[in-house]
C-alpha cells in the first residue's frame, strides 16, 4: 500500500515535470487530485482497509495529497514567471474581432458637399477664429454697441470685447481687409448661440458666402443660390426669396425651400407654411464697406449665410438635431 501510494506521486512528479502550460498542469491536476483522480480514489478506499491499516495509510495519503498540491502550485508559479502572456491563455486560432471603419461625420459631409458645390463656381475657402472679437463679429458688420439687433443672437461673451463668434460672418471682414476686389470667398466653420432645444444647440456649423466686384447686382445673388440649391437638392427643388432683414445687408433676403416633408401642402415641419427656410442672403451695405476701405461707389458685392445643421436635417429628413452631436453610432453610421 505503502508502495502504491509512492508509485501515484512519482508517477504525479513526473507528469508534472512534462507539463509544458497551463493546459498541461491542469491536466495533471485532475488526473491525481480531481474528484475521480487517483489520489483521491485511494483516500476513498482506505475506509475499505483493515481498521490497524487506515490509520497509517490515512497520513500517508494525506501528505501524498499535500505535496503534489503543493507541487502543482509551484508548477504554475513556475510558469507565470517563465512566459506570464502564455497563462492568459489566449487561443490565437480564434478570429478577430473586426475592426469598426470610422466614417466621415454627416455634418462634415454635408459641409464639404456644401463647399464642393461653391467651391466648382469660384468661390475659395477661408478659415477663421472661432474665439472673435466684438469687432469683427458685430461692430464691421454693421451692429453697433447697444443696437436691437444684437438681441437676435444670443452671445457667449469671454469678456466684454471678446466673444465666441455667433455667425461665420465676421470673416467677411477679414477676407476683405486681405485683399482687394474681386473677392469670392466662402468660410465654412464652427458657431456658437446659448441656446438649446430640438433645433437648436448650442455649437453649430454655418458655411458664408461673399462676392464682391464692380457690378455685382441681385441677379448675381439669385442666380449663384438657385444654382445652389439646385446642385445640393435636386433641379426639381422650388425656391423663393423672401423679404428680409439682416445688418450687413440691404436689401436683404431670406431663401425658402419647398418643404421635403409635405411639398408644400402645409405639416408640422414647415409650420403649415409649405416653406422652410434654409439661409440668408442680401447685398453687403455700404457700412460694411466702410469698415474695410473698399469704394461703395465702385464696389457691390452680395453675401449668403447658411446653417450647415438645418440642411442636413432637412437633406435626411431628421428632426432633432441633438442627435449629430450624441455620438451615437447607431444613427452616425447611416451617413
Ligand atoms: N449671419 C447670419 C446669421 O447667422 C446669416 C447671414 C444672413 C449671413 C445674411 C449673411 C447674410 O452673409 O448676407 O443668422
Amino acid at each position: 500500500m505503502k508502495q502504491e501510494i509512492q508509485q501515484i506521486q512519482a508517477e504525479a512528479q513526473a507528469d508534472l515535470a512534462t507539463a509544458q502550460n497551463e493546459k498541461d498542469i491542469e491536466a495533471v491536476a485532475v488526473r491525481y487530485l480531481g474528484r475521480k483522480g487517483a489520489l483521491t480514489g485511494f483516500l476513498r478506499n482506505i475506509a475499505k482497509l483493515p481498521p490497524e491499516e487506515r490509520a497509517a495509510a490515512g497520513k500517508q495519503a494525506n501528505a501524498a495529497k499535500q505535496s503534489l498540491e503543493t507541487a502543482v502550485r509551484k508548477a504554475r508559479e513556475e510558469l507565470e514567471r517563465r512566459a506570464p502572456e502564455k497563462t492568459a491563455a489566449i487561443d490565437i486560432s480564434l478570429p478577430g474581432r473586426p475592426a469598426i471603419p470610422g466614417h466621415t461625420h454627416p455634418i462634415s459631409q454635408i459641409m464639404q458637399e456644401i463647399c464642393s458645390i461653391l467651391e466648382r463656381m469660384g468661390f475659395s475657402v477661408a478659415e477663421g477664429p472661432e474665439v472673435e472679437t466684438d469687432y469683427y463679429n458685430f461692430e464691421a458688420l454693421n451692429v453697433p454697441k447697444y443696437h436691437p439687433a444684437r438681441d437676435m443672437q444670443d452671445t457667449f461673451y469671454i469678456s466684454e470685447n471678446i466673444v465666441l463668434r455667433t455667425q461665420t460672418s465676421p470673416m467677411q471682414i477679414r477676407a476683405m481687409e486681405n485683399q482687394t476686389p474681386p473677392v469670392a470667398v466662402i468660410a465654412p466653420g464652427k458657431v456658437f448661440r446659448c441656446d438649446s432645444d430640438l433645433t437648436h444647440t448650442p455649437m453649430f456649423h454655418q458655411v458664408e458666402g461673399l462676392l464682391v466686384d464692380e457690378n455685382i447686382s441681385f441677379a448675381d445673388l439669385k442666380g449663384t443660390l438657385t444654382a445652389f440649391v439646385h446642385a445640393m437638392f435636386d433641379r426639381e427643388t422650388a425656391l423663393r426669396f423672401r423679404p428680409s432683414f439682416f445688418p450687413f445687408t440691404e436689401p436683404s433676403a431670406e431663401v425658402d425651400i419647398l418643404c421635403v416633408m409635405c411639398r408644400g401642402k402645409g405639416c408640422r415641419v414647415c409650420g403649415q407654411s409649405g416653406w422652410l427656410e434654409i439661409l440668408g442672403s442680401g447685398m453687403v451695405h455700404p457700412n460694411v464697406f466702410r469698415s474695410v476701405g473698399y469704394d461703395t461707389q465702385r464696389f457691390t458685392g452680395f453675401a449668403f449665410g447658411m446653417g450647415v445643421e438645418r440642411i442636413a436635417m432637412l437633406k435626411y429628413g431628421i428632426d432633432d438635431i441633438r442627435k449629430f452631436f450624441n455620438n451615437d453610432m447607431r444613427f452616425l453610421g447611416q451617413f
